[in-house]
């Protein structure tokens, strides 16, 4: 039977916050893990550019964002790991994606649909007003990325699922008109996990400048807790998860039964101050030999580098085969 294979990248534009842990790097690890399963994790920083114009702050974030996956336990010798801008076959497969997509699949993407509602809201007379191409067809980027290496499953955070059916549709009708040579990919949600909130109310993110990052210092990790939005519910009151999106925070790192008795104490009257408490302690237990790992990996980036570059080495050599057949399907190919 052949192995199924796991494929997912985070954009390089910051640093790792709990929702990219939550939503993508933990989920990922985990299934690498599994036996039957071939994975291949990267660093998107094509994607990065997208959102970023801070050269600085791309390349301070490509480092934190490998050192991220390998603290958190991703095995360079079991997984392929690379940055998406080592394989420049990615980009050749982006531009044969992009003649045969539609355009009105790209109007019907949440980051374009966003962008345009902002313009709208903004009173803009032209919609488009300061979007770029980069943004417009990036889900064809993404498809790029997913195909590129014939994934079945990307693990991704709800917000990335509408991408990984661009990618799907993409595939299927470059099989239906060129070769079959595609494979159809899914998204997997980790369904215990709902998309994390940031400490604006937002949805949690490096473009929001909102996160709690993945590895401040136990310190640093509670004043960022205490931070978390509450109501004026006093102690004693009985109060509801959705009262505040600590809530989802410490359920993203708890057994369904943590959850529920951490559920029952908030309907006892737990003090918000005490609920913080107790999420700082549960984030700390997992993630601070974690961050004892990260600490090491970001005082010696060359070693990073030194990963990424085998990394690299194994993609392109498996990159080069799909593209050839990619290529000679739309009837590029040497004149013999
Ligand atoms: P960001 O919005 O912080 O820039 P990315 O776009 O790089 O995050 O996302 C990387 C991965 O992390 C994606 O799979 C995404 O779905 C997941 N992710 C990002 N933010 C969250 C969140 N707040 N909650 C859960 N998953 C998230
Ligand atoms: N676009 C994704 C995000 O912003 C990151 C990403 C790029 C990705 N390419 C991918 C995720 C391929 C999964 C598969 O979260």
């Amino acid at each position: 039977m052949s192995k199924k294979r796991v494929l997912t990248g985070v954009t390089t534009t910051g640093i790792p916050h709990l929702g990219n842990y939550v939503g993508a790097i933990r989920p990922a690890i985990r299934a690498a893990r599994q036996e039957n399963t071939e994975s291949y994790l990267f660093l998107a920083d094509y994607h990065g550019i997208i959102k970023c114009h801070d050269p600085k702050l791309i390349h301070e974030s490509t480092q934190a964002v490998a050192a991220t996956w390998l603290a958190c336990g991703l095995d360079p010798e079991r997984t392929t790991f690379y940055r998406q801008s080592d394989i420049p076959e990615i980009l050749e497969l982006n531009w044969i994606l992009t003649c045969i997509t539609a355009k009105g699949l790209m109007n019907r993407a949440h980051a374009y649909k966003a962008a345009v509602q902002d313009n709208l809201d903004k009173g803009q007379e032209d919609q488009d007003h300061q979007i770029e191409m980069g943004l417009y067809s990036y889900p064809i980027l993404m498809t790029a990325d997913i195909l590129m290496f014939k994934a079945n499953d990307v693990p991704v955070g709800r917000d990335q699922i509408q991408h990984v059916e661009m990618a799907r549709d993409i595939a299927g009708r470059f099989n239906h008109r060129f070769k079959e040579l595609f494979v159809l990919p899914e998204a997997k949600i980790d369904e215990g996990v709902e998309i994390l909130v940031g400490l604006d109310g937002r949805k949690m993110s490096k473009s929001y400048g909102n996160t709690i990052p993945l590895f401040e210092s136990e310190k640093k990790l509670q004043k960022s807790v205490n931070k978390i939005v509450t109501n004026l519910k006093e102690p004693g009151e009985p109060k509801q998860p959705d009262e505040s999106p600590l809530f989802e925070i410490y359920k993203a790192f708890s057994t369904a039964q943590e959850t529920a008795e951490f559920t029952q104490m908030l309907a006892d009257g737990l003090a918000w101050g005490e609920a913080k408490k107790l999420l700082g302690a549960k984030l700390n237990a997992e993630l601070a030999p974690q961050r004892e790992r990260y600490e090491t990996l970001m005082a010696n980036p060359a070693d990073i580098e030194d990963i990424l570059q085998a990394g690299a080495h194994k993609a392109r050599a498996e990159a080069r085969v799909l593209l050839d057949q990619v290529r000679e399907a739309v009837g590029i190919s040497r004149l013999k």
